[in-house]
């Protein structure tokens, strides 16, 4: 058996009628940037996440460059991000002349630990960003009641997390704004590149929208030097029809990451938990391992495809190697990175797929005596 790690063409073949005709739709009406779809997409998806305000943008890294600059943050200003993430969330900062200031994370729930947020603030803090990695929602609570005692402002990206809720609220409503990835493998992808942002603050909202679309505040007044980054037609009409799908999309992953918790229950092999009062949407099933790197080769041969999310915790990236970080300054971080084994997860899997790649890892790690640190 072949197991993918990720099927885009199964979610298309299943979806193949509504989007073609969604497509063609956008080209015989050339809307094709921003324009009325990217608007209707707008409003659907502040309404299924119970939000006022969502700019339709290029991508999620644009979405986080912009949505910072929009809460004010600048050059010289530092902004908390965790250590381990994908490096969109610190380009974001650095792209924009800020510092990434890296907190370690939490080992039950790979999110920022909040326990360790406030001995990284300083006098030049603006903000913390909050990623709910993984599709698991970080500590909402406790960030913003240390993001309020400081002044900060908080941005939560939410690039693995469309439709996770954090005490019955979906992600993306805590902080002062939000960010998306709809990347075409995330779990509300589109057929390329897209992103936005969301708020319930319509001063960010106009802010973002204006840096978005070249300062334009009318036609050919242009207020502030801004830049390109505006949803195409095609993609929103495509993110209009997927939204449908959404939770019915999210509840299969949900239950096969009861499937593989429960077929790895006796394995030695630490699965993800799922905090009361949270609903985690598994973008990645990520496990961890002793013995990574030799449990996906043996994988591999088995025809299972994994990922690792991810081999190199952004403080020790060459990117970011100017910061001179220390593995002892990111013990949970630096321990992890090692361990961590992402496993097929698509609303698509089947129950076969699911107990071939269950039996394969147990068969390839007989004695993973993983723990949590
Ligand atoms: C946590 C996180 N933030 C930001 C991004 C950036 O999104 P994009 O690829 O749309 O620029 C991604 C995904 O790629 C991500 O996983």
């Amino acid at each position: 058996m072949k197991v993918p790690f990720v099927d885009l063409k199964a979610q298309y073949l299943a979806i193949k009628d509504e989007l073609d005709a969604a497509i063609l739709k956008v080209v015989s009406e050339t809307a094709f940037v921003s324009g009325r779809y990217a608007a209707a997409f707008e409003d659907s998806f502040s309404q299924y996440l119970g939000a006022e305000n969502c700019v339709a943008v290029g991508n999620g890294t644009d979405a986080l460059e912009i949505a910072l600059q929009a809460l004010g943050v600048g050059p010289g200003d530092e902004v908390i991000v965790p250590a381990n993430t994908f490096i969109a969330t610190a380009e974001g900062v650095s792209n924009i002349g800020a510092l990434p200031v890296f907190v370690d994370i939490d080992p039950a729930t790979y999110n920022i630990d909040p326990a360790k947020i406030e001995e990284k603030i300083t006098p030049r803090t603006r903000a913390i960003i909050a990623v709910h990695l993984y599709g698991l929602p970080a500590d909402m609570d406790a960030i913003m009641a240390i993001a309020r005692k400081h002044g900060l402002k908080v941005l939560e990206d939410c690039a693995q997390a469309h439709g996770a809720t954090y005490k019955g609220q979906k992600i993306g409503t805590f902080g002062d704004v939000a960010t998306f990835s709809f990347y075409p493998s995330k779990n509300l992808g589109a057929l390329g590149d897209a992103g936005a942002i969301v708020t319930n603050d319509k001063d960010v909202a106009d802010k973002a929208r204006l840096i978005a679309n070249h300062g334009q505040i009318s036609k050919n007044r242009h207020t502030i030097i801004g830049r390109n980054s505006r949803m195409d037609g095609i993609q929103a009409a495509v993110l209009s029809v997927k939204l449908g799908h959404l939770d019915a999309w999210l509840e299969n992953r949900r239950s096969h990451a009861e499937a593989y918790k429960e077929l790895l229950s006796d394995a030695g092999i630490v699965t993800p938990d799922e905090p009361e009062n949270v609903r985690h949407v598994y973008h990645l099933y990520v496990v961890q391992v002793e013995d990574r790197d030799a449990i996906l080769g043996k994988l591999g041969d088995a025809g299972i495809e994994c990922g690792v999310h991810y081999p190199t915790a952004l403080p020790f990236m060459e990117a970011y190697a100017q910061l001179a970080h220390k593995p002892e300054e990111f013990p949970v971080a630096y321990a992890q990175m090692g361990r961590l084994l992402s496993l097929p997860m698509y609303a698509e899997l089947t129950s076969e797929m699911i107990e071939y790649v269950a039996a394969a890892l147990k068969n390839a790690a007989p004695r993973s005596i993983a723990a949590k640190e």
